[in-house]
């Protein structure tokens, strides 16, 4: 694979208007989201789900690509479609989680390292062949007293460049996310510390590891209050705090950067995306790449009657995708 073809599938994932749906939660996560909304974690239901938000008619128009986990890569339509097929066919590219999860960081109370890089090559290389052209990793970097350590998030750039080159050798554009937690009651001050302090790390690391920055695509956490701080930063310093943040760490050349929600409201998520936007230009396009502020509100439309409520869910996920579509050209209102 060239770097001209991972360019133009990052490029692709983040074209004027579109960014990302995750629906990648391991069988453990969606256990969580299913239980919260009283329905059964069994495997044909997890198949229904993800069929409503991948077949949502027009999902096309502001999606351009979706992170799947392992089992819904390897699933299909009822109709027999695979995923992957519809997937094309919506014009939406083929994502694949690909990181093992969190475990703690030996030596450092209170911290996480994520694994799954033993057996990465073969993985990535069977993933290419199902049809995933992006993947995405997740680290996890956790405010706390006298943390992050920066053993902790040095470990965490160093799993997150290896994944990177090895996801380039098969052809795959990695998705490189250190998420800085939202949990806490720090402020927004030591939230763009630690934020500045985590990107340096990582692309330091993907230099180090000869990752092509132009084949990458950078998910990141917005610069944000922690959820139990008294004083809660606004829209506008949100957008702020993370432009100034995002443009002393990351370098021009990457293609583009989406964000995750990371436990905001949906109109929050959608807020910040969109007065970023409005505080262009930038050096990179802005886009997401939302789990929960994506599919909250379907979710729990659809948990209520799965198939009465399937055509209201299908049609809850595209508005969300229309939203956060309008905040990634920082065009959307409130109203809109
Ligand atoms: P949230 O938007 O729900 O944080 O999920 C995005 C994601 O993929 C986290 O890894």
């Amino acid at each position: 694979m060239s770097i001209d073809q991972l360019e133009a599938t990052a490029r692709a994932m983040v074209a004027p208007g579109k960014g990302i749906i995750a629906i990648d939660e391991s069988n453990t996560t969606i256990k969580k989201r299913f239980d919260s909304v009283g329905i059964e974690c069994s495997e044909e239901n997890r198949r229904a789900y993800r069929e409503m938000l991948l077949s949502a008619p027009g999902i096309g128009e502001h999606i351009s690509g979706a992170i799947l986990y392992d089992e819904t890569l390897r699933q299909s339509a009822k109709d027999g479609t695979s995923f992957v097929k519809l997937m094309e066919k919506n014009g939406v590219i083929p994502g694949i989680k690909v990181d093992k999860g969190t475990a703690p960081l030996a030596g450092f109370p209170g911290e996480l390292v994520t694994e799954g890089l033993d057996g990465l090559r073969a993985r990535l290389q069977e993933y290419a062949k199902i049809g995933a052209r992006f993947a995405k990793w997740r680290a996890v970097i956790t405010i706390g007293e006298d943390i992050p350590s920066g053993t902790c998030i040095e470990a965490n750039c160093h799993a997150l460049a290896r994944y990177a080159a090895l996801c380039q050798e098969s052809g795959i554009v990695p998705m490189v996310e250190p998420e800085v937690l939202m949990d806490g009651d720090h402020d927004i001050e030591v939230c763009y510390d630690v934020t500045e302090a985590t990107l340096r790390s990582l692309f330091g690391a993907l230099y180090e590891q000869n990752v092509m920055l132009e084949g990458t695509i950078l998910k990141a956490s917005m610069v944000i209050s922690g959820k139990d701080c008294p004083e809660q930063a606004g829209v506008e310093e949100v957008a702020e705090y993370t432009l100034r943040c995002l443009k002393s760490a990351v370098p021009a050349s990457l293609p583009g950067i989406v964000f995750l929600s990371g436990g905001q409201s949906d109109e929050a998520a959608t807020a910040h995306l969109n007065a970023m936007n409005q505080m262009g230009p930038n050096p990179w396009p802005l886009s997401f790449s939302y789990g929960r502020a994506m599919q909250s509100a379907a979710l729990k439309l659809w948990s209520k009657d799965m198939a009465g409520n399937f055509a209201a869910a299908q049609k809850t996920v595209a508005q969300r995708a229309k939203d956060n579509g309008l905040a990634a050209l920082g065009k959307w209102s409130k109203a809109a």
